[in-house]
């Protein structure tokens, strides 16, 4: 999460009326799913074994671990009905930018031992580090990787995960535009992605603009309460802040001459505590509960209507080695004994 994103997202309720056509065509629906990140910075966290069973308990198939983790992937052989999504991590980008030969190294040890009995199905080329000074580095590597795949005839999806920050303009989301970076750092990947109709990943936190300015941002519209319309854009009606942040980046991609990419949601929840009233296990479990239900449905956005995506609720446990206050308290478990902090599944 990128807090300076919130500074994007102070809304007034204006709306600009332009009238688009939607073109969704080139999009597949398919059944969509919830998965859940499996965040380690945590010196309290139970097992990877154990977090397995907890997965099959709740039925959760998809994971996103943000480092190639050998604890967990070790862990995952033979348990191949986990679809797992993992990450190059940032700092591991600069040697793989520069040269083919590292990210061919960095493959043979980091995912080759685990092609045989693990389903990797995504390869992250970095964490929300585009737009920012290392955002160049992103794309030699997703490069490399994708050429290394394709000659293999590997399975695997090679992406990158970005945040909302790459937005210059959100409001409404007919006028979403990306930043001047995001426009060097971002649309070179978005056009790659298109070559193979490879999703984006991206990080939706409607909590961050909601927190920022809680007096004129309805709590209904960010938590999928609200029971009609707030933002009316042109023809399309959002009762729902999520659909509308979702909505703004295709928008964005549109005007850069990428249609129809497809967009998985890699991260979104809402913290626990952290931040006082705004921050509390009812709070979170009602937009958690209503984000679940919306990806399951397939029923997209109003920009995207009946075309499904996955996506990924942030995160599985409370993690006590990240920042101190709401970066700690996204987790949907308490890592000590695994129970849930508010009902979601
Ligand atoms: C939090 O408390 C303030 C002050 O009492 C109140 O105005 C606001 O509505 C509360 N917000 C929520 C989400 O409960």
């Amino acid at each position: 999460m990128v807090y300076s994103s919130m500074k994007l997202f102070l809304f007034f309720l204006s709306c600009i009326m332009i009238i688009f056509n939607h073109n969704t065509s080139g999009l597949v629906t398919k059944a969509n799913s919830i998965g859940l990140n499996y965040g380690l910075l945590g010196d309290n966290l139970p097992t990877p074994p154990n977090v397995l069973n907890l997965y099959k308990s709740i039925g959760i198939t998809k994971i996103r671990i943000f480092d190639p983790n050998t604890g967990v992937l070790d862990a995952l052989r033979g348990h191949r009905g986990f679809e797992v999504t993992v990450g190059v991590r940032d700092q591991d980008l600069a040697p793989l930018a520069a040269s083919e030969e590292a990210v061919k190294g960095w493959f043979a040890t980091n995912i080759e031992p685990y092609l045989a009995d693990v389903n990797i199905v995504f390869i992250t080329v970095g964490n929300e580090v585009i737009p920012g000074p290392i955002g160049p580095q992103v794309l030699p590597v997703m490069q490399s990787l994708t050429n290394l795949v394709k000659s293999r005839n590997l399975p695997i999806s090679i992406s990158t995960v970005v945040a909302m920050s790459n937005l210059e303009q959100s409001y409404p989301p007919s006028t979403g535009k990306f930043t001047p970076q995001a426009w060097e750092q971002l649309v070179p990947v978005l056009k790659l992605l298109s070559q193979t109709n490879t999703p984006i990943l991206v990080n939706i936190y409607p909590y961050f603009p909601y927190a920022t300015d809680p007096a004129h941002i309805r709590l209904d519209y960010a938590t999928f309460t609200a029971k009609a319309i707030v933002v009316q854009d042109g023809p399309l009606g959002y009762s729902n802040m999520f659909d509308a942040i979702f909505d703004a980046f295709v928008w964005a991609m549109e005007k850069e001459g990428v249609k129809d990419l497809p967009m998985v949601v890699s991260e979104t929840g809402w913290p626990s505590a952290g931040n006082g009233n705004l921050t509390t296990p009812e709070i979170a479990g009602t937009y958690n509960r209503n984000v679940v239900k919306h990806i399951v449905s397939g029923k997209g956005t109003p920009k995207r209507p009946n075309i499904g995506f996955d996506g990924y609720i942030f995160a599985t446990f409370n993690e006590n080695q990240k920042p101190a206050g709401t970066e700690q308290n996204f987790g949907l478990y308490n890592p000590t004994d695994m129970k849930p902090i508010y009902k979601l599944f």
